[in-house]
């Protein structure tokens, strides 16, 4: 039966939801099933996007706010991008305040004749309580749902395990599995036209953060992401990365950068959006591959998005146990609550120059490096000690890029409480600022109390003597902490041992985490595979 009216929904904070009902990449190509779907089967479509007042409230365990000024700035132009593709499409994007299951009945009550409501489902439990109520509100009025899956490389019905259960814990195995027998889809075109909004249906202004109660970000002309929301710039981007520079031949080689815009491809907080889709990134790929170069380089962008898909897919697995203090594991770790070396860290007052520059880059971008972010969350939960939330909900809060299962994924693996037991280490933040910031540029970058301290004796300020120190106007304690902690294992990667009262106590107090690892296993491994390479 052909229906009157379809409500197409991004019942999500992100539009993802939404950019892959319309056009998934939209504005491009796409696959978009939803999309296409909504074309097929209903004369009129109401593209939705609901600022979802839940979205804007505290986190769950520490109140935190949810949305930080960066992401909901980039928000906020991916809706405006999103508004204008569709409407040269001939649609137009309706946009309102509220809860999408209040926002959805009022629009069903006016409209009168709408057939079917659709959205793509996610996976965690305070987006499937959206649409559990969306769909209780759609039964109430007689009104059918239409959901897809989106969001992910491969397809999860074209994964090959039998049920979810069945998902490897480990990511190799995931990936193999599906590298060898499972297909990433195609993405179709966009429709050139849309079918219109039903007439007299007003579109809505798009909010103002100050209309949504919330802070304007301030600019930085140091940002590793200086990039604005919407599919446009995404498309731009790949453009660059890929076809105008072919930084996308050396990724494997520059993706540990620290400075800059173009050491890794920065597709990640226009994925979480939803304003690409992986599966364009992908084909993409084979095309560049085709045409230009195949090699370890262009082959490890999609080894990387595999992981997004593995953390999309680990979360339908274990369900809640992603958010529990003992995660995936169910294991007990005696995680500290202290508040100010909590502070500390979320301000980058550590007196750890390495961990300072990139909380003070999160702070003040909205972004921060893989490495950066392996390394500070090493350090909060095996260095400190502390709660692995609290660092995940400050991620939450802050980051552009911020997806609930790669965040809360990351976090359980960085806390060794996630899926691969094998894989719990512990980073060096001494080693680490050294191989990856051999000359120190990068926390002086950040950390400008500390920017007369030359090369890489920035990252070990209470190792100086005070001859230096003074010389670089430093004083620990007064222009820069003393080091709340010093890790043992860090004096192998400096001269001189911490001397004096200023220095903080020792790592591995008696309350330290109780699963530290072993000395060998102490020696900053890259994240994922390198065993081999001696860093
Ligand atoms: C503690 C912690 C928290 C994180 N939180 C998030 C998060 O909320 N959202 C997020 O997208 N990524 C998260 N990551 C993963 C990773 O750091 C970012 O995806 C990456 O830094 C984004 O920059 P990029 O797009 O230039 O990445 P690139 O290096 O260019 O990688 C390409 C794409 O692969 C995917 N990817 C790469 N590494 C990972 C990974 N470890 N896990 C999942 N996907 C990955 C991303 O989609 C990324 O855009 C987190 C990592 C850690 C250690
Ligand atoms: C891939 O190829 C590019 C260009 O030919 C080259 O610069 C790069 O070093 C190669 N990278 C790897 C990891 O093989």
């Amino acid at each position: 039966m052909f229906s009157k009216i379809c409500i197409a929904e991004f019942v999500m904070m992100c539009i993802c939801s939404l950019c892959h009902l319309d056009f998934d990449s939209t504005l491009v190509p796409s696959e978009n099933t939803l999309f296409h779907w909504a074309q097929r089967n209903a004369e009129y479509i109401v593209p939705l996007y609901c600022f979802d007042p839940r979205h804007y409230v505290g986190t769950y365990n520490f109140n935190l706010p949810k949305t930080g000024p960066f992401r909901l700035h980039f928000l906020l132009n991916s809706i405006k991008d999103l508004r204008n593709t569709l409407r040269s499409k001939g649609s137009n994007l309706v946009v309102r305040r509220g809860k999408p299951e209040e926002v959805v009945a009022d629009l069903i009550k006016q409209l009168g004749s709408v057939s079917s409501v659709a959205f793509h489902e996610e996976v965690t439990s305070e987006e499937l309580n959206v649409e559990k109520r969306v769909k209780e509100v759609c039964a109430r009025m007689k009104v059918k749902v239409h959901t897809c899956w989106g969001s992910t490389l491969y397809h999860r019905d074209d994964l090959p395990f039998h049920h979810i259960s069945r998902l490897p814990d480990v990511y190799t195995q995931f990936r193999k599995a599906v590298e060898t027998q499972s297909r990433v889809r195609p993405v179709f075109p966009t429709p050139e036209t849309l079918n219109p909004l039903p007439p007299g249906l007003e579109e809505g202004d798009i909010p103002t953060a100050a209309d949504l109660e919330q802070p304007e970000p301030v600019a930085d002309s140091r940002s590793a992401f200086p990039c604005s929301g919407g599919e446009s710039p995404a498309l731009e981007r790949l453009k660059h990365y890929f076809w105008d520079t072919n930084l996308v031949a050396s990724y494997k080689e520059t993706r540990n950068g620290l400075i800059g815009v173009d050491y890794s491809t920065k597709f990640a907080p226009w994925l979480a959006m939803g304003c690409i889709s992986p599966r364009y990134i992908y084909h993409q790929i084979q095309q560049y591959e085709r045409e230009r170069t195949a090699n370890q380089s262009t082959y490890w962008v999609i080894f990387e998005l595999l992981w997004r898909d593995y953390f999309k897919f680990v979360a339908v697995k274990y369900g809640n146990r992603l958010f529990q203090i003992k995660g995936l594991q169910d294991k007990h770790v005696p995680w500290k609550l202290d508040m100010k070396l909590f502070d500390a860290w979320k301000e980058g007052r550590t007196g750890v120059p390495f961990v300072d520059a990139n909380m003070r880059e999160l702070a003040m971008t909205g972004f921060m490096s893989n490495r950066g972010r392996q390394n500070v969350a090493s350090f909060l939960t095996k260095d400190l000690g502390l709660d692995w939330r609290l660092g995940a909900e400050w991620f939450e809060y802050l980051l552009i890029d911020y997806d609930v299962c790669s965040n809360y994924g990351n976090w359980l693996y960085s806390a060794g409480i996630g899926n691969d037991p094998r894989e719990n280490r512990k980073f060096n933040m001494i080693k680490q600022g050294l191989d990856y910031d051999n000359n120190g540029d990068y926390v002086r970058q950040w950390v400008p109390e500390l920017q007369r301290i030359r090369g890489g004796d920035v990252h070990t300020p209470w190792a100086l003597s005070s001859a230096a120190l003074s010389h670089a106007e430093v004083s620990l304690g007064e222009t820069y902490p003393a080091p709340v902690v010093v890790a043992p294992e860090w004096n192998r990667h400096f001269n001189k041992k911490p001397v004096g009262s200023g220095v903080g106590p020792s790592a591995r107090g008696k309350k330290g985490p109780s699963h530290t690892p072993k000395q060998h296993r102490d020696r900053g491994i890259d994240f994922y595979f390198s065993k081999s390479k001696n860093l």
